[in-house]
């Protein structure tokens, strides 16, 4: 059975507001990236589609595949102006295999033991995603911030990437959430809540770690420099 990854670099990162894009952020001296693909590269999966932003494939070539001589990138494509179609348009570059693990290329510290994990179970369950359990007390809140309720915390995991699909049927989760010219396609965060709201079947959690952050705000680059130090000093 083929196994695809999806790495997602074509956002540009508002919410960091840096005048680079965060994936191309150095960490240590290499671009957060970089951390993504190596994962990916030493994992059970057999290739690699990595989504760019316009114009950005030479670069990305370049400067991140060539010179580390990451294998297993077989396509670099251009992204498009959500998430949601970047992924989209990956779906459609990729063409035909059996399964695909969709990463956020702004997760530097995912393991390559989480990746096979989410391999195992994709092929078990057809649907899989890298969750942790919550740690804060969640509460929702009104748009004039009155709290409204206060959410059971055992049943609450914050959802990661990779996710991993059976690739027909997220393909047709996706071709459906164009079609539907859905108004929910604006609330669409990750691929599980495509697949949930257009596949009749359930998704399996891989429980992750709390390493495998996002690079989100600004604060995120300076908890990403503890854990690449905590790395180097073990070694790993
Ligand atoms: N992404 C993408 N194409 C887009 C938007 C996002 O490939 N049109 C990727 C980002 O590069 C990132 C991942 O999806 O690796 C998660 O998205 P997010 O954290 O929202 O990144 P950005 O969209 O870049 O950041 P922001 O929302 O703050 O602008
Ligand atoms: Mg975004």
């Amino acid at each position: 059975k083929k196994i695809t990854a999806i790495i997602l670099a074509a956002g540009q990162g508002k919410r960091m507001k840096m005048p680079v894009a965060k994936q191309f952020l150095l960490l240590k001296d290499k671009p957060v990236l970089y951390y993504s693909i190596k994962a990916f590269e030493e994992s059970n999966v057999h290739e690699i589609v990595l989504v760019c932003g316009q114009g950005q494939v030479d670069y990305c070539k370049e400067n991140i595949v060539k010179p580390n001589s990451f294998k297993k990138v077989t396509q670099i494509i251009e992204g498009g102006a959500e998430r949601y179609d970047s992924v989209y348009k990956a779906l459609l570059a990729i063409g035909h295999t059996d399964y695909v693990l969709i990463h956020d290329g702004a997760r530097p510290f995912i393991s390559v033991g989480l990746i096979n994990n989410v391999i195992n179970i994709v092929k078990e369950n057809k649907a899989a995603l890298v969750a942790a359990p919550v740690k804060d007390t969640i509460k929702l809140v009104d748009t004039k911030g009155w709290v409204k309720d206060t959410l059971d915390r055992n049943l609450l995991w914050s959802a990661q990437t990779p996710q991993g699909f059976d690739y027909s049927l997220i393909r047709k989760a996706y071709e459906l959430l164009y079609k539907e010219e859905a108004q929910d396609i604006k609330k669409v965060t990750d691929d599980a809540m495509v697949y949930e709201m257009f596949i009749n079947q359930p998704v399996k959690i891989v429980r992750g770690d709390y390493y495998n952050i996002k690079l989100t705000t600004p604060e995120d680059i300076i908890i990403a420099q503890g854990i690449i130090n905590e790395y180097n000093n073990s070694g790993s």
